[in-house]
């Protein structure tokens, strides 16, 4: 795959712009499949802001006609590994009582943001929390849980793009890259 030099860093193209177009709109008649009730999708930022602006107008296509309200959640803070904390910068503003809800991310690593987000919306009454990543790094879990949706299964490196960053950079890139020289 294509390697680009941006910035000092050496970035090799992993999923490709087309190779991501394609299985996002597959991942929408997926999400279909599961036949949602007064679906409210989340997107958690700020990593998944592409990928849920795919996806959610993907929906379209799919027949699907979601809410969308936003949560922030901050585990990384500018690191390349994870620091086990969870903290909600910004809360959504939607009752999800009684909805199925979506909850979008870019990727699945340790699991402890997702399952903090979900832990969340079942104690607030949510009919059933669905997860939608891209990416899933199955070797890094440290808490039990599983995407419902899955885009790809990531190699354990650090990737950037579509929506990802390392240090604030990067989410321009229409595709996923590794960075080689992080
Ligand atoms: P965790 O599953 O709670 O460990 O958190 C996963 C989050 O860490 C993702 O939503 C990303 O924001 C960030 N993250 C994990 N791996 C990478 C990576 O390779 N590049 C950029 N961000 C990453
Ligand atoms: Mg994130």
């Amino acid at each position: 795959m294509k390697t680009y030099q941006i910035n000092g860093h050496e970035i090799q193209v992993i999923f490709s712009q087309s190779t991501i177009a394609k299985r996002v709109d597959e991942m929408a008649f997926e999400v279909a499949d599961s036949n949602p009730h007064r679906l409210l999708a989340i997107p958690v930022l700020k990593g998944s802001f592409v990928f849920a602006a795919d996806i959610i107008r993907a929906f379209h296509e799919a027949d699907l006609l979601p809410e969308v309200d936003f949560m922030m959640l901050a585990s990384y803070r500018d690191k390349t590994v994870s620091s086990g904390q969870v903290e909600i910068l910004r809360d959504i503003q939607t009752d999800v009582k009684d909805r199925d809800v979506l909850l979008i991310d870019d990727i699945l690593e340790t699991g402890r943001s997702l399952a903090f987000a979900k832990d969340l919306l079942v104690a607030r009454g949510a009919r059933r929390v669905m997860i939608a990543v891209l990416l899933d790094k199955p070797n890094k879990r440290a808490v039990d849980i599983k995407a419902d949706f899955t885009g790809f299964e990531c190699p354990d490196k650090f990737v950037v793009g579509y929506g990802m960053d390392m240090a604030s950079a990067y989410r321009q890139l229409p595709f996923v890259g590794w960075v080689k020289n992080p």
